[in-house]
């Protein structure tokens, strides 16, 4: 048990960014699923907690106390939002459970006043993550087993449907994804406008296909260190299995060509046959280890 009257929890503020970025920096209790220049924008737009040790008496309320361990979110789209960041200092890295358990309660209650009713987290291995037995322990349970694929060639099998306009993404075409959104996935995973808009400022390559009905499907991905992370792909029901996309798929494959990326990687849901077989058809093949998604209600209040 860590003596949290030695503690001081509170949100993180952009005053304590240069602590946070060095924790993150030199510290092997870390996770965190986002670029150290994306921080002060997710400090901004999300809630966000710090334990700091504090010195007692009035000078150490002048000085702020110095950062032990912070808790971030990086995806918030009520109801749902993820556990983005979690870093502990090496001196403290032993109690990472403790601090995890200290700061857990705090974020839930400022996502549970900005409408988030569940909160969640994702890792890349079953078997050999250190936050999932804490994460449990705290009332985190499983919602989802994730599969990861890989393509190391630019071979597509069809061009897909030459119905469909393929055009970069608008702000304007934000709201109407999102009530493609409800059709074609749970909770968890849905984007809200705002998370298009973000999406369109994170990734490069955003696109949304079309036809005389509307809108029928989008698409986006980013180039990292030479490799393809093929982000998010869904079409509206009323086009599935009309080649849409197939056609999708395959202007993604193209873009990673030209980009320069030596293999495209994906995440899905175990459960999802449907992509599964799109995928697996345009040369995807699985890879372990197994990776999974965790995730725990947030009661509204009283
Ligand atoms: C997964 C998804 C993008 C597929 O989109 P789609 O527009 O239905 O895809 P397409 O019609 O181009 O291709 C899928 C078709 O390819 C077919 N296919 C697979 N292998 C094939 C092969 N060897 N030869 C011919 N067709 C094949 C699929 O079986 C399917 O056709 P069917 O339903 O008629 O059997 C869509 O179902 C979706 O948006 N789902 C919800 C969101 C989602 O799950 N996104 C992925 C999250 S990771």
């Amino acid at each position: 048990m860590i003596e949290s009257e030695t503690l001081t929890v509170r949100g993180l503020r952009r005053a304590d960014m240069a602590q946070a970025r060095r924790l993150l920096d030199t510290s092997e209790y870390v996770h965190y699923r986002f670029s150290p220049d994306e921080m002060a924008r997710l400090l901004e737009l999300y809630p966000s907690v710090g334990a700091f040790s504090v010195a007692p008496g009035p000078l150490g309320r002048v000085l702020g106390g110095s950062l032990q361990a912070f808790l971030l979110v990086n995806e918030m789209a009520p109801p749902s939002a993820w556990i983005g960041g979690f870093g502990v200092i090496t001196t403290q890295g032993r109690r990472y459970a403790d601090y995890l358990r200290l700061l857990l309660p705090h974020l839930t209650r400022a996502l549970r006043s900005r409408g988030v009713t569940g909160l969640y987290y994702s890792g890349a291995d079953i078997d050999n993550d250190w936050m999932r037995a804490p994460l449990e322990a705290s009332g985190f349970s499983l919602v989802s087993m994730l599969r990861a694929y890989d393509k190391t060639d630019f071979a597509v099998p069809t061009e897909g449907s030459r119905r469909i306009r393929v055009r970069p993404f608008r702000p304007a075409d934000a709201e109407p994804l999102v009530e493609l959104e409800k059709l074609c996935f749970d909770p968890p995973w849905r984007h809200d406008a705002r998370a298009f808009i973000e999406a369109s400022r994170l990734y490069p390559y955003f696109v949304v296909a079309e036809d005389d009905e509307g809108l029928a499907g989008y698409q986006f991905n980013v180039v990292d260190m030479k490799i393809g992370y093929l982000v998010r792909i869904a079409t509206h029901p009323r086009v599935w299995g009309q080649g849409v996309g197939a056609r999708l798929m395959a202007e993604a494959v193209h873009y990673f060509e030209r980009e320069g990326a030596w293999k495209i990687v994906l995440n899905t849901e175990e459960s999802n046959t449907r992509a599964h077989q799109l995928y697996e058809w345009f040369g995807f093949y699985l890879i372990r280890p197994r990776g999974f998604a965790l995730g725990l209600d947030i009661p509204p209040p009283a």
